[in-house]
C-alpha cells in the first residue's frame, strides 16, 4: 500500500500519508488560489516529503491547480454521459466566447478559467457545466453563452 512513503530529501524518516499531503496542498491552495511551484518545492524541503510525491498528488486531483486561476472557474464535464451529449461543443463555444485559444485556459484579465473535468456527479442533467460552485445542466451552446453573459453582466454591477 503506497499510502505513506519515506522521505527522499535528505534521509529523514518522516512519513506523510496521502491525506495529510492533501491537507497541506489544500492549505497552500487556500492561501494562493493555486499551487505555486516554488511553494511546493519549499514545502517538500520543509516537510521532508519527496517533491515527486507532492506533484503526483497535486496533478492527480482536479481540485488542485498548478496554474493561477481566474476569478470564476468554469468546469465543463467531459465524463462519459456529457461526452455523449456533446460536451466538446460547450467547451468550444465557451472558449470562443472568452477568446481562449484552446478548450482550457485562463483569460488574460484573470476573470475566467475554463477547464475540462471528469464526471460532476449529475449525469442525468448531461451535458453539465459548473461555474464556481453552481451546476448548470442540460446545456446547449446557446444556453451556456446566455449563462456566461448573465454572469458577466452581473460582474459589471459589482
Ligand atoms: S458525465 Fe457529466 S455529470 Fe456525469
Amino acid at each position: 500500500m503506497a499510502d505513506t512513503e519515506p522521505s527522499g530529501t535528505g534521509g529523514e524518516n518522516i512519513r506523510y500519508s496521502s491525506s495529510s499531503i492533501i491537507a497541506l496542498l489544500q492549505e497552500i491552495q487556500n492561501i494562493y488560489g493555486y499551487l505555486p511551484r516554488d511553494i511546493i518545492k519549499k514545502t517538500a524541503i520543509e516537510h521532508s516529503i519527496p517533491l515527486s510525491r507532492l506533484f503526483a498528488i497535486a496533478t492527480f486531483y482536479n481540485a488542485f491547480s498548478l496554474e493561477e486561476q481566474g476569478r470564476h472557474i468554469i468546469s465543463v464535464c467531459h465524463g462519459t454521459a456529457c461526452h455523449v451529449k456533446k460536451a466538446k461543443n460547450l467547451s468550444e463555444a465557451i472558449a470562443r466566447h472568452l477568446n481562449l485559444s484552446g478548450s482550457e485556459g485562463t483569460t488574460p484579465d484573470r476573470l475566467f478559467s475554463l477547464k475540462k473535468v471528469r464526471c460532476l456527479g449529475c449525469c442525468s442533467m448531461a451535458p453539465v457545466i459548473k461555474i464556481d460552485d453552481t451546476i448548470h445542466g442540460t446545456m446547449t451552446q446557446t444556453t451556456v453563452i446566455q449563462v456566461l453573459r448573465k454572469l458577466q453582466k452581473g460582474m459589471l454591477h459589482e
